[in-house]
C-alpha cells in the first residue's frame, strides 16, 4: 500500500501532483530548495481549495483534510519514509541525476523513485540509481488536478513490479493511465511539438499574429487553447527546453527543430503566465490582459 508520497519540486507541477495525492488520502511531503516556492505552493493550494469550497465541490472538512495531508520541507532527507517519490524539478538531466542519487541514499529499498520529466530519457535518469529497477516515469499534465491523463513510462531497467504498482497507484488517484515507451517526448509531448513549432513558424513567416493563430485554432480547430496561450500556460522556459531535448534526442531531425522566437522569449524571461508576461500579458490572477 502506498501511503507516504514525497514530491520533489514545489513549482507548477509538483504542487499540482501534491494536491492530487493528498486528495486521494496520501500523506504528502512537498520538498523544494527554494523557500519562496514552498510558500507560493502553500498559498496557491489555499486559494484553489477555498475556490472549490465556494463552488460547493468540496466542504471545509475536506479542504482541511487535504491541507493537513501535505507538509512542506526544504530538506530532501525529510522524504526518507516515502513509499513513492515523484520528482518535478527543472528539466535538466544532470541536476535530476544528482537529486536522484542523493534521494536514494535516504529512502528504503522498496521506495519507487519516479520522474515527471516531459522529455528526458528515463533510462538515463534510472542509471543514476543503485537500484535502477525502481525508477519509472510518471508524467502528469498541467494542471495536474484537472488533467485526466497520466503517462507511465517504464525504462528498460524498470521492473514489472514497479510498473504494475505505478499503474495501480495512478489509477487509484482516479487518473487515466497511458503506458508509453521511453522515447523522446513520449506520446503527448511528441505529438504536441509540431503544434507549437508550426504555429511559431506561421508567426515568424508573417502569415498571422499570435492572437489570430490562437483564435483560428480555437474556433475552427476545436482546440481549447491556441498554441501561444498553451505555451504561456506551460511556461516558455519549460516548453523551450522540452523542444530542444526532443530535437537533440531525435538526432536533430528537422521535424522537431525549435523556433528562434521561442528561444528569445525564454531568454528574455517572458515565461508566460507564471512571470506575468509571455505572448500575452497576465494580471495577478493569471487572466490575459487585453493588449
Ligand atoms: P517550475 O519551474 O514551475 O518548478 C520547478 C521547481 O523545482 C521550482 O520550484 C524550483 O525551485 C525547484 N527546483 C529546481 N531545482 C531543484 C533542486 N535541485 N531540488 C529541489 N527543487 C528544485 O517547473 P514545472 O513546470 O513544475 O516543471 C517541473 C518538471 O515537470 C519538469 O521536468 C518539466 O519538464 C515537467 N513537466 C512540466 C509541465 C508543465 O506544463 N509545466 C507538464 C508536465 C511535466
Amino acid at each position: 500500500m502506498i501511503n507516504k508520497v514525497g514530491i520533489i519540486g514545489s513549482g507548477t507541477m509538483g504542487s499540482g501532483i501534491a494536491q492530487v495525492a493528498a486528495t486521494s488520502g496520501c500523506k504528502v511531503k512537498l520538498y523544494d530548495t527554494n523557500q519562496a516556492a514552498l510558500d507560493k505552493a502553500k498559498s496557491a493550494l489555499e486559494k484553489i481549495l477555498a475556490r472549490l469550497v465556494e463552488k460547493g465541490r468540496i466542504d471545509s472538512a475536506e479542504k482541511n483534510r487535504i491541507q493537513t495531508n501535505i507538509s512542506y520541507s526544504d530538506s530532501l532527507k525529510d522524504l526518507s519514509d516515502s513509499d513513492l517519490t515523484i520528482e518535478a524539478i527543472v528539466e535538466n538531466l544532470e541536476i535530476k541525476k544528482k537529486v536522484f542519487s542523493e534521494l536514494e541514499s535516504y529512502v528504503s529499498d522498496e521506495c519507487i523513485i519516479a520522474s515527471n520529466t516531459s522529455s528526458l530519457s528515463i533510462a538515463s535518469i534510472a542509471a543514476s540509481l543503485q537500484k535502477p529497477e525502481r525508477c519509472i516515469g510518471i508524467h502528469f499534465f498541467n494542471p495536474a488536478p484537472l488533467m485526466q491523463l497520466v503517462e507511465v513510462i517504464p525504462a528498460i531497467q524498470t521492473s514489472k513490479e514497479v510498473l504494475d504498482k505505478s499503474v495501480k497507484i495512478i489509477s487509484d488517484w482516479k487518473k487515466t493511465v497511458a503506458i508509453a515507451k521511453d522515447t523522446p517526448g513520449f506520446i503527448v509531448n511528441r505529438v504536441a511539438r509540431p503544434f507549437y513549432s508550426e504555429a511559431l513558424r506561421i508567426y515568424e513567416e508573417g502569415i498571422a499574429d499570435f492572437e489570430t493563430i490562437d483564435r483560428s485554432m480555437k474556433t475552427l480547430g476545436g482546440f481549447r487553447m491556441g498554441p501561444f496561450e498553451l505555451m504561456d500556460f506551460i511556461g516558455n522556459d519549460v516548453n523551450y527546453t522540452v523542444t530542444e531535448t526532443v530535437f537533440a534526442a531525435f538526432y536533430f531531425d528537422p521535424r522537431y527543430k525549435p523556433a528562434f522566437t521561442q528561444k528569445r522569449f525564454a531568454e528574455a524571461g517572458y515565461l508566460g503566465r507564471k512571470s506575468g508576461k509571455g505572448y500575452y500579458n497576465y494580471d495577478e490572477n493569471g487572466s490575459i490582459v487585453p493588449q
